[in-house]
């Protein structure tokens, strides 16, 4: 069972290549699209490569009390289902996933769902999602030898990728947008070793740049174009899965990007659903910001099976994509599991944030675009009260703290933007305000807002 057992099968035409032989690019020499890692025998009802469903839940189960390094990473934990290395004696860990799922009260009520769940993926160690696939693909890059690592972001890649590069001793380099990140995502970058370049582009722009340096030199990219990126990213959809006793929500909401995210978690339940551990395969929804949304319109012209690329403009930088690598991935997932792809406009997703932080769960403004969706979903009638749903949040709220305070200030969003919104926004603003440093000072503070 812990063999290395998988090939690389290409999603467009469906040619399958040892992992050894992808190209710099990862993408297929025949059609130029993605790859996924498939595992010979899974999809069999018999065969010795099929895993036991009962034993495996009881030994991931077992390795939570574990004191072993691999057992304790949320992504190693479910290693079988994984095997990606050779040796797991390569694997790179920072003990990321085992991360929270927090119960939405205020959301659920306002709502009138019952059951409504946040997946806080922003508690991982570099504070985004990113480091669950971030611990798999760059343990492939160790494995092969590589002596660097480089990827194009919006900021959470690059700092997963420098802090795991780091822990490994690779040398990494970031490419990213000039003046388009979030600060902390910068600063975690520079502070783990990596050469950090912005280029005067956006997001769409570094990946062209850095696709050609790949080609050229020996480094391993690290984009989520990159196959096992997304075999790490999948694991969310275990530990989603065991802590519903292995049944499964029926509706998770994801925000999209690049658009690895849900076809990785997909993928989860998917083989989840084939190997007999769990019965179904919840819905998966992607939600996009209005100012990037090429699949949502994909979806609304010609239910994703086409997708012109746009200009990208939205304060939710961490999805500021405008053309998505993985969309076709992502475009099967949502179809496949009775899903919707939809948008929301700026003022939505910082009402959804800042309606998040009253449950004292932050987040990143990307993150609150699945709490937006939501709510759109339920007014189209589409998310019954009765469903169990579990909200996906990709990032830290201290990633992007300059978003945070601008909204509390009244400086975030234009008066065409709030327009139709301000009462909600009003009701949710917390401005700090300076007082003197005395005790009336203070009180006289409290006593204006009871008043
Ligand atoms: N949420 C956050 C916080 C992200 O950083 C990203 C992507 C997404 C959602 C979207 O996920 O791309 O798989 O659809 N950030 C990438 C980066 C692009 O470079 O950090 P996706």
């Amino acid at each position: 069972m812990n063999e290395n057992l998988h090939t690389l099968r290409c999603f467009g035409c469906g040619a399958r290549i040892a992992g050894q032989e992808a190209s710099p690019d990862f993408r297929c020499a025949q059609c130029g699209d993605l790859f996924e890692v498939e595992y010979a025998g899974w999809g069999q009802r018999q065969g010795h490569n099929r895993p036991n469903p009962g034993a495996l839940k009881w030994l991931w189960r077992e390795r939570r009390c574990s004191s072993e390094a691999l057992d304790q990473s949320g992504v190693w934990r479910f290693r079988e289902l994984l095997p990606i290395l050779d040796n797991f004696g390569n694997a790179v860990s920072l003990h990321e996933g085992n991360t929270p799922l927090y119960k939405l009260q205020r959301a659920a009520k306002a709502l009138g769902i019952d059951q409504l769940f946040a997946k806080h993926q922003g508690m991982n160690p570099t504070g985004s999602f990113k480091d669950t696939g971030m611990t798999a693909a760059l343990s492939v890059a160790r494995e092969r030898g590589f002596a660097w690592v480089a990827c194009a972001s919006t900021g959470n890649t690059s700092a997963a990728m420098a802090a795991y590069a780091a822990r490994a001793g690779l040398r990494s380099l970031v490419l990213i947008p000039e003046g388009k990140i979030a600060w902390g995502k910068l600063s975690q970058a520079m502070d783990y070793g990596a050469v950090t370049c912005q280029l005067k582009s956006d997001f769409d722009g570094c990946v062209r740049v850095l696709t050609q340096i790949v080609k050229e030199s020996p480094i391993y990219l690290l984009n989520s174009v990159n196959p096992y990126r997304l075999e790490g990213q999948k694991t969310p959809a275990f530990e989603i899965a065991e802590a519903f006793d292995w049944t499964v929500p029926d509706h998770l909401i994801v925000p999209g990007g690049n658009l690895a995210n849900s076809s990785a978690l997909g993928k989860g339940f998917k083989e989840l659903l084939e190997l007999g551990l769990v019965a179904r395969m919840p819905r998966i929804s992607v939600i996009q910001a209005r100012g990037a949304n090429p699949l949502a319109r994909s979806f609304a012209e010609n239910n994703g099976e086409r997708m012109e690329p746009v200009e990208a403009h939205t304060r939710a930088t961490a999805i500021r994509i405008g053309n998505p690598a993985s969309w076709r991935k992502a475009a099967r997932t949502i179809k496949e599991t009775g899903g919707w792809c939809l948008d929301v406009s700026e003022a939505e997703i910082a009402v959804a944030k800042a309606e998040l932080g009253t449950e004292g769960l932050g987040c990143e403004p990307a993150s609150a675009v699945t709490l937006a969706g939501l709510k759109k979903l339920r007014a189209q009638g589409k998310v019954a009260g009765g469903e169990t749903v579990v909200l996906l949040l990709t990032g830290h709220t201290l990633k992007d703290a300059d978003y945070t305070i601008n909204f509390h200030r009244g400086t975030l969003l234009g008066d065409d933007e709030t327009a139709g919104h301000e009462p909600e926004i009003a009701a949710l603003q917390r401005n700090a305000v300076v007082v003197d440093a005395t005790p009336a000072a203070v009180l006289a503070t409290l006593n204006g807002l009871s008043g």
